[in-house]
């Protein structure tokens, strides 16, 4: 059975925990012991007394966690110290962006620590109920239209009252993959006319199955996807086209929520500066590509802020910590299934207590692996390094 541990995330503005008390009281009924960092559900609303009411300990600090646990699960990627503490043969969870972390991973197979990222996960079914993208672009998406109903200065539904008839607000979304979707549904439970438009055509049954209507534009991409279900990187000129195909659109939406993103990539630029400048004063902009880099050409990552024509362009990178209770419970149960498959086909436990590793058995944990025994075993972070 396996010692886990919680950390408390250190990332200023980080909200969530990676595990929430319910699923910590799953893990502990299979006979793993769970140690919890003090204060580490905090900002989620889990008290360190749930944790203990379903069987967890509570260690004062990250080094006390890291003495007493083998597998340390966490939402972000290791702060610096957080890696000076980890011990070598230590196994760290979370969504680690390797990609873009490469100090980190370098710094994880100098200790000798084995490292999975759940955002590598393959996208198969057998993995959905492990898949932090999807659970945490959920509520991004949620989250980004009520957003945009807060700043947005007009109702969303059609109202026909005494006092006259409002309009529906016409809400634009780029980018429908689960972050997308969900902004539709929840656009339309709120009564707008919904817009969508996504460079995969797949997407265009599911737009309309929601209720909204998919812009059908005349672009010339020649495969949209590859074979993993991800949207290509679009040629510079193919870009430009897309915005030129957009002008109406964008200039005709009172909330826009932009989605758009290609893995490892930067952010695909769907509004240019012109097209803010030609919203009406008052739109909305939710960019919820922001982190990488933004689809809006004003947005400004992490930050809020108006244009001089009067648009307000939200750019928040931390959009899942905005409703940290929801997200981690999701996200728990991602960490909890992942180290179920984790303990069930990739580790055993040695005549003399240590933990030994199968990590080429199955896909998922395969794919997952970042570094493992002073290696980095992620073929893609590998190459990256290498670079
Ligand atoms: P994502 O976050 O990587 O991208 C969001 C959306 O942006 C995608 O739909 C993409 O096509 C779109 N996009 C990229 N460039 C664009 C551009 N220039 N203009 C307009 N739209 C653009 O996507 P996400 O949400 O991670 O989903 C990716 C794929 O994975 C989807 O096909 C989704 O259905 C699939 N998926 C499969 C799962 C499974 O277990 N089978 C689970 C979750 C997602």
């Amino acid at each position: 059975m396996v010692k886990i541990g919680v950390a408390r995330e250190t990332l200023p503005g980080e909200r969530r925990v990676a595990l929430v008390a319910d699923s910590v009281k799953r893990l502990v009924a299979k006979g793993h012991t769970v140690f919890v960092e003090s204060g580490a559900g905090q900002e989620a609303f889990v008290s360190n007394a749930a944790y203990q009411g379903v069987g967890a300990e509570i260690v004062a600090n990250f080094s006390d966690l890291v003495s007493q646990a083998e597998v340390i699960v966490k939402v972000r990627p290791p702060s610096t110290l957080e890696l000076d503490a980890l011990k070598e043969g230590q196994v760290v969870v979370g969504m680690l962006q390797p990609l873009t972390h490469l100090d980190m991973v370098s710094a994880l197979q100098n200790r000798g620590v084995t490292s999975f990222s759940l955002d590598a996960l393959p996208r198969i079914s057998r993995a959905q109920s492990m898949d932090v993208l999807s659970s945490q672009a959920t509520v991004s998406g949620y989250r980004a239209v009520v957003v945009g109903t807060c700043y947005l200065p007009k109702l969303f539904p059609l109202l026909m009252t005494a006092a006259g008839t409002i309009t529906p607000a016409r809400v634009l979304i780029l980018g429908v993959g689960v972050a997308g979707l969900q902004a539709i549904a929840t656009a339309k439970r709120l009564g707008a006319q919904v817009q969508a438009f996504d460079t995969r055509p797949a997407v265009k049954e599911q737009v309309e199955s929601l209720g909204a209507s998919f812009l059908t534009l005349p672009l010339t991409v020649a495969a949209a996807e590859t074979a993993g279900g991800y949207a290509r990187q679009l040629d510079e000129d193919i870009e430009a086209q897309e915005r030129d195909l957009l002008k109406d659109p964008v200039a005709a939406a009172d909330v826009i929520i932009t989605t758009a993103m290609v893995p490892g990539a930067r952010a695909p630029q769907l509004i240019s500066e012109s097209m803010v400048q030609a919203m009406k004063p008052g739109s909305v902009i939710v960019d919820l590509a922001a982190e990488s880099g933004g689809n809006c050409a004003l947005t400004r990552p992490g930050n809020q802020w108006i244009s001089p024509g009067g648009v307000l362009i939200e750019g928040s990178i931390d959009v899942p910590s905005q409703v940290p209770a929801h997200a981690s419970q999701l996200y728990g149960h991602n960490i909890q299934e992942f180290l179920s498959l984790l303990f069930q086909v990739g580790v055993h436990q040695t005549d003399s207590g240590t933990l030994d590793w199968t990590l080429d058995q199955d896909e998922i944990i395969q794919t997952t692996c970042i570094t493992h025994a002073h290696r980095i075993v992620h073929s893609a972070t590998l190459e990256r390094s290498h670079a």
